[in-house]
């Protein structure tokens, strides 16, 4: 049986859905959003995120380039999995590296990964400073942190770019306008 199959059981076919951006830039909460949004439709999907990932099979993982890369390589793989599962995977990570993502693009069949970045400028993620770690950065108690002392590279062509100043419900109906699900 192959993923195209399986997406058929489930009446839609697969994706996986890449939200990237700054840390408080609304990744998780969109994504999360998303997600009922779907299951309110009867499709099949899951959330990959920090709290999911980081704590359990990437848990020997730090923020160095090096481990940020791995992180999202293996990430990248179980996307490949949901992929062939048939369900519409989406993914809240920093992902802050351009070849690191396109890396990831590339395991997907044209069309089906939808890179979406969320577009909250450093100064707001900053304001909010959701976990405090805006302050602990710039006091420097956390060494290489995106956008203040290690490196965010936007997407070039993302497929959406999201603009969190607007309500969430209409951020959400972008992004659904573009998946392929009827
Ligand atoms: S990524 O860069 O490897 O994609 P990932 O999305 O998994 O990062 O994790 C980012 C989250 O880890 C942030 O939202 C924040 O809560 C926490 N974090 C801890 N240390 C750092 C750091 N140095 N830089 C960025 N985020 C950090």
């Amino acid at each position: 049986m192959s993923g195209a199959d399986r997406a058929a059981n489930f009446g839609h076919d697969s994706a996986t859905v890449w939200f990237t951006g700054l840390s408080g830039s609304g990744k998780s909460t969109l994504a999360f959003a998303v997600e009922e949004a779907l299951i309110a439709r009867g499709v099949a999907t899951y959330v990959l995120d920090g709290d999911n990932i980081r704590f359990g099979l990437n848990r020997d993982l730090g923020f160095s380039p090096e481990d940020r890369t791995e992180n999202i390589r293996r990430i990248g793989e179980v996307c490949r999995l949901f992929q062939d599962s048939g369900m519409i995977v989406l993914t809240a990570f920093i992902s802050p590296y351009v070849e690191d993502r396109d890396q990831v693009r590339a395991l997907h069949p044209e069309g089906r990964f939808i890179e979406v970045f969320v577009d909250t400028p450093i100064e707001v993620c900053e304001a909010r400073d959701v976990k405090g770690l805006y302050k602990k950065a710039r006091a420097g108690e956390i060494p290489e942190f995106s956008g203040i002392s290690a490196p965010y590279e936007p997407p070039v062509n993302p497929e959406i770019t999201v603009d969190t100043s607007k309500p969430l419900d209409e951020c959400v109906a972008e992004i659904l306008a573009k998946l392929p699900i009827e």
